[in-house]
């Protein structure tokens, strides 16, 4: 089935230069950019997208990074696209992620890792509603 899914290009890949890199990987697999936008992530919008973890010890480092600089937003659509954005995207932990994705490839830390994406159908649509009430 076709899906939807909310994907971020965090602080760090725009600090580095690498929005076209990641975006050329979701383009090269076939995915279609439904969306996207160019901004900074306030307080608020910080708690309200990472709700399930606002209480997690690390949580307020993270929230100071995510807020701290403009990012990408985009919603990507295709066949069965929550899952193999995720797939793409590689394990949380960079350090771990797994060669050929693009946190193995391109990144060595648990927090900034470039990119978030949706992990489940209901993620994917409370995220998009956040990001782009519109769409
Ligand atoms: P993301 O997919 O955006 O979802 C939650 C984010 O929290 C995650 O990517 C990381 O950036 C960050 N994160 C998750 N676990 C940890 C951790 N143990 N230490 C630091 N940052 C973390």
């Amino acid at each position: 089935p076709v899906e939807r899914t909310l994907v971020l290009i965090k602080p760090d890949a725009v600090h580095r230069g690498l929005v076209g890199e990641i975006l050329s990987r979701f383009e090269r697999k076939g995915l279609t950019i439904d969306a996207m936008v160019y901004r900074q992530m306030d307080a608020k919008l910080a708690d309200a997208h990472y709700a399930e973890h606002v209480e997690k010890p690390f949580y307020p480092p993270l929230k100071e990074f995510m807020t701290s600089a403009p990012l990408v937003a985009l919603i990507l659509s295709g066949d069965t696209a929550i899952e193999v954005v995720r797939t793409l995207v590689g394990a949380t932990d960079a350090r771990k992620a797994a060669a050929g994705t693009i946190r193995g490839d391109l990144a060595l830390s648990n927090r900034e890792n470039l990119v978030h994406a949706s992990d489940s159908p209901d993620s994917a649509k409370r995220e998009i509603n956040l990001w782009f009430p519109k769409a």
